[in-house]
C-alpha cells in the first residue's frame, strides 16, 4: 500500500480507469470500513481503491472542534491495510490550502435545511475540499456514507451541476448493536450518555414503522421518546423532509426522510432514517 502526501506526486499517479476513492477525514471506525468494503467491491483486484485522509479545515465552524477532531494515522493505515487499499492520499494542510484561494464551490438549495441551518460554512468547506479531493485524484467512482444523508445529496448535486463524471456510491449506515450510528464522535460521550444515545435510532425506527402519515405527529412521537428517554440529549433539530430537495414536508406522501441532530453536552450526534409513503 502505498500513501502519498504531495499534490503533486498524486495529480500524476498512473491511476487505473477503474480508480475508486473513499473520502474520509481518517479516524477510521467500523463505519468507514462498510464505505471502503464498498469501493473494494467495485475495484476487484484490477482497479485502484484509493482513500484520502484529510481532516478539512475549512468545513468546521467552530476552531476547538476542529482541534480536537481525534489523529490516528497509523491505526488508519492498519485499517487501510486490512481492508485492501492500493494507495493513501494523506496531505498537509499547506498542500491543499496556499492561504490565497479566492475561490469556493457552494451549494444554495439544499444547504439551507438540516444541519446546513446550524452549520454555517460547513457545507461551503465540504464542496471546497471534494472538488479539490475529486480534481487532484480524478477517481471514476467515488463512495459515501448515508449516515451523512444531507452531504451525500449536496455531492450528488455537485457532481451533476459542475459535470464531474464520477459515479456516487451509497454506503449503507453501520450501527452499534443497541443501534446507535457508528461516529468518531461517540468516544467523547460519558457512560450515561452513551447508554442514552441509543434513543435516536428507537425514535428513528418509532417514525418509520409507524402508519401515521402526517409529518408534525411523527415527529412528536420521536420527540416525546427522546425527552422521556434520553433526558441528558437537547434535540437540535428534528425534521421530515422530501428525500430529493431536503424541504421539510407536511405529509409523507413521497419518498421521506426523517433527521436528527441531538447534543449530548458538546458532542453533537446526526443520524437519519428513509420513511416511504405507503
Ligand atoms: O464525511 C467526511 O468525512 C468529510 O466531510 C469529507 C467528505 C471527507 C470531506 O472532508
Amino acid at each position: 500500500m502505498r500513501v502519498i502526501e504531495t499534490v503533486n506526486e498524486m495529480v500524476k499517479w498512473p491511476r487505473t480507469n477503474d480508480t475508486v476513492l473513499v473520502p474520509t477525514m481518517g479516524a477510521l471506525h467500523e463505519g468507514h470500513r462498510e464505505l471502503i468494503r464498498a469501493g473494494k467491491n467495485l475495484t476487484g483486484e484490477e482497479g485502484t481503491l484509493i482513500v484520502s485522509i484529510y481532516v478539512n479545515p475549512t468545513q468546521f465552524n467552530d476552531k476547538k472542534d476542529f482541534k480536537s477532531y481525534p489523529k490516528t494515522f497509523d491505526q488508519d493505515y492498519k485499517i487501510c491495510e486490512e481492508e485492501g487499499v492500493d494507495l493513501i492520499f494523506h496531505p498537509s494542510d499547506s498542500e491543499m490550502y496556499s492561504g490565497k484561494e479566492t475561490v469556493s464551490v457552494n451549494e444554495s438549495k439544499l444547504t439551507k435545511y438540516l444541519c446546513g441551518a446550524s452549520r454555517s460554512g460547513h457545507f461551503e468547506g465540504v464542496c471546497t475540499v471534494v472538488t479539490k479531493l475529486f480534481n487532484i485524484i480524478k477517481p471514476a467512482t467515488a463512495v459515501f456514507g448515508k449516515k451523512d444523508y444531507q452531504q451525500l445529496a449536496i455531492i450528488k448535486k455537485l457532481v451533476t451541476d459542475l459535470n464531474f463524471s464520477i459515479k456516487i456510491i451509497e454506503a449503507e449506515t453501520v450501527r452499534e448493536q443497541d443501534g446507535l450510528a457508528i461516529s468518531s464522535r461517540n468516544k467523547f460521550l460519558n457512560a450515561e450518555e452513551r447508554k442514552q444515545s441509543n434513543t435516536i435510532y428507537k425514535a428513528l425506527t418509532a417514525m418509520s414503522s409507524s402508519t401515521e402519515r402526517q409529518a408534525s405527529e411523527l415527529i412528536a412521537l420521536s420527540r416525546s421518546i427522546i425527552e422521556s428517554e434520553a433526558p441528558l440529549g437537547t434535540i437540535d433539530y428534528l425534521e421530515i423532509v422530501d428525500r430529493k430537495t431536503l424541504e421539510p414536508i407536511q405529509k409523507i406522501d413521497r419518498p421521506s426522510l426523517a433527521a436528527i441532530a441531538i447534543f449530548f453536552s458538546k458532542t453533537r450526534l446526526i443520524d437519519n432514517i428513509e420513511i416511504n409513503s405507503l
